[in-house]
């Protein structure tokens, strides 16, 4: 079975199902500043999990690309990918356990013809927060499941969300697929172990919870089914392929490093991996629509990871950055029937990974000179102090493996110990950060954060005024305390053009329009000329929200009912976010009327 078939297969079903295909969102979240990547198909759909009215019902599915950095630095082994694929279907508050876990089974058994004796599921074991899942367990035995194929776990295992720090989540069931080829490592082998004997396939959440900014787990006003389930991981089952690299998602990039290589991917199957794998995913985060370029920061920052971490194994493959170029060209090639963004911003991507190529290639450079220095600092069979690695490490990117490797050719040794702890802490302060940073929540709906909603559609009509009608939204990003808007255009706004947008925004506030929204296919809304990303495949229905005579913009919400209730709107920060898109950080309340 070809990738394709399984994914419309997959639709197909839930579609006679009475669910309504929708696209994949983007990979950079919309309005959310609680994760950098749009890690699982329940994310764009935060709100309406919490209750907003989704357009295209109660009933969706679709096949969402999706990033997730937690392990790149374990990427290689023959299940996780930085960028997978995950197919799901959701229920906004209408059918839950029963119907969920029957449509999942009957999919796998009957449609895809998997032997239900190679199934293995597991469900929530109860805590202070929810009970024991015995519903889901007697679901699953009235499909056919022996007491052997079903495990409870907690919360580490069987609780999903919330996708940041707050936001909704719930116990959920997992099922895997698991590989009688492989005998049971231990006695309480089980789908929890990593041992291989157990590939998790499908997950369905049971979201009926909301996780508050105290930290509670509140009961939603609905009761919430979110599933995912891996196209990757899917197709190498059916095809009984033993890693998600070598599916036909793989295969032709794998050919690529061959060819250039001059080796086989049996001879280094773990860098062929990780080439193949940061590649895949630094084209998509390139290809989105959101223009994000490689940068410092956030997710700018983990794009230039994936791409320094494929020149890094390109070179211990013997190569130089060259053929990470024809590894974009063949991601693009293979990926842009499916998804067409990749092909639309295919100049973008070839000269973004060809930029970092040489500003890489500068700051190896550069490090290496330092190294040398230090290096020729220590006698030989001595040892380089720990701190001087991890200078290497913060400054120059320098991975301790590759310092080792210069200090051995030296014959001088390295402190790992003191690299790792000073590693360790780093992360850590890292972390913190970002909880800091992400402290505003998943689709957090308070109040403020709806005015700020508001606030950015009339901070971008009033910047077509401004600049012209060629400016268009690249990114929302929105917390209790401020909004971040990323758009279209090129070059430093003026004190002047910045006063006339702050001015234009207080004055549809204090006229005090009311916000309408309205239900319509997307045809209406473009008849509309509503201001939204039409390149992208929508789903049929669209919320559209006008302002007056001020906006008209296709949007999820929430807003106010009327722009009064914003106060008062000040630009605190207008600066560059990459080649081609700006950025303007501004805050909304009475006290800037
Ligand atoms: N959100 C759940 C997961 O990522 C189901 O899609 O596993």
């Amino acid at each position: 079975m070809k990738a394709n078939e399984l994914k419309r297969k997959y639709i197909d079903y839930f579609v006679k199902k009475g669910h309504t295909e929708i696209p994949s969102a983007s990979l950079i979240p919309e309005n959310d500043p609680s994760v950098l990547f749009t890690t699982a198909g329940m994310h764009p759909l935060a709100p309406y999990l919490l209750g907003e009215k989704h357009p295209a019902g109660r009933r969706l599915v679709d096949c969402q690309k999706c990033i997730r950095t937690g392990d790149i630095d374990e990427v290689g082994d023959a299940s996780h990918l930085t960028m997978f694929q995950m197919m799901g279907n959701w229920s906004l508050g209408d059918y839950f356990k029963n119907e969920s876990i029957e449509m999942s089974y009957d999919f796998l058994v009957n449609v895809l013809g998997i032997d239900p004796a190679n199934l293995a599921v597991t469900a929530f074991a109860g805590d202070e927060n929810a009970p024991r899942d015995e519903e889901t367990v007697a679901i699953w035995k009235s499909m056919g499941m022996k007491d052997e194929q079903i495990f409870f776990y907690g919360k580490k295992e069987n609780w999903w969300g919330p996708a940041g720090v707050t936001g909704p989540c719930g116990p959920d069931t997992e099922i895997f697929f698991v590989d009688q080829s492989k005998p049971k490592c231990s006695a309480d082998c089980g789908p929890a172990c990593h041992c291989g004997r157990y590939l998790e396939i499908w997950n369905n959440v049971f979201m009926e919870y909301n996780k508050n900014a105290e930290g509670k787990y509140e009961k939603l006003q609905q009761q919430n089914v979110d599933t995912g389930l891996g196209l990757e991981r899917t197709l190498c089952v059916l095809e009984h392929i033993p890693s998600v690299y070598e599916t036909e998602f793989f295969l032709p990039i794998i050919e690529v490093i061959e060819k250039a290589s001059g080796l086989q991917y049996g001879q280094a199957v773990k860098e062929f991996r990780i080439i193949a794998d940061h590649m895949r995913a630094a084209v998509f985060i390139l290809g989105d629509d959101k223009g994000v370029a490689p940068s410092n920061l956030d997710q700018g920052y983990v794009l230039r990871k994936l791409i320094r971490r494929t020149i890094r194994y390109l070179q211990k493959l013997g190569m130089d950055w060259q053929p990470m170029m024809d590894i974009a060209e063949t991601v693009v090639r293979e990926y842009a029937g499916e998804y067409p963004e990749l092909e639309r911003n295919k100049a973008f991507i070839i000269e973004q990974l060809q930029n970092e190529a040489v500003k890489f290639a500068k700051t190896l450079d550069q490090g290496l000179r330092l190294t040398e220095r230090i290096l020729d600092g220590i006698e030989e069979n001595g040892t380089m102090d720990g701190e001087e690695a991890f200078k290497l490490y913060t400054s120059f990117g320098f991975p301790l493996d590759l310092t080792i490797e210069l200090a051995a050719e030296k014959g001088i040794k390295v402190d790992s110990v003191k690299f790792e702890a000073l590693f360790k802490e780093h992360q850590e302060i890292s972390r913190a950060g970002s909880l800091q940073k992400f402290k505003g929540g998943l689709a957090d709906a308070s109040e403020e954060t709806t005015k700020l909603h508001t606030a950015t559609h009339l901070l971008g009509a009033a910047l077509r005024k401004v600049l012209g009608p060629d400016v268009h939204q690249k990114g929302s990003n929105i917390t209790a305390e401020r909004l971040r808007f990323d758009f279209s255009f090129e070059r430093k706004l003026t004190k002047e053009e910045l006063t006339e947008v702050e001015r234009l925004v207080n004055e549809a506030i204090k006229a005090g329009i009311e916000v309408n929204c309205e239900e319509m296919t997307l045809g209406e809304a473009r008849d509309r000329q509503a201001e939204g990303v039409f390149g992208d495949k929508y789903g049929d229905m669209v919320k559209v929200y006008t302002i007056g005579d001020v906006s008209c913009e296709i949007c999820g919400g929430p807003h106010v009912t009327n722009t009064a209730q914003i106060g008062g709107f000040k630009i605190k920060k207008e600066e560059a976010s990459s080649a081609g898109v700006r950025r303007i950080k501004a805050v909304v309340g009475e006290q800037y009327a």
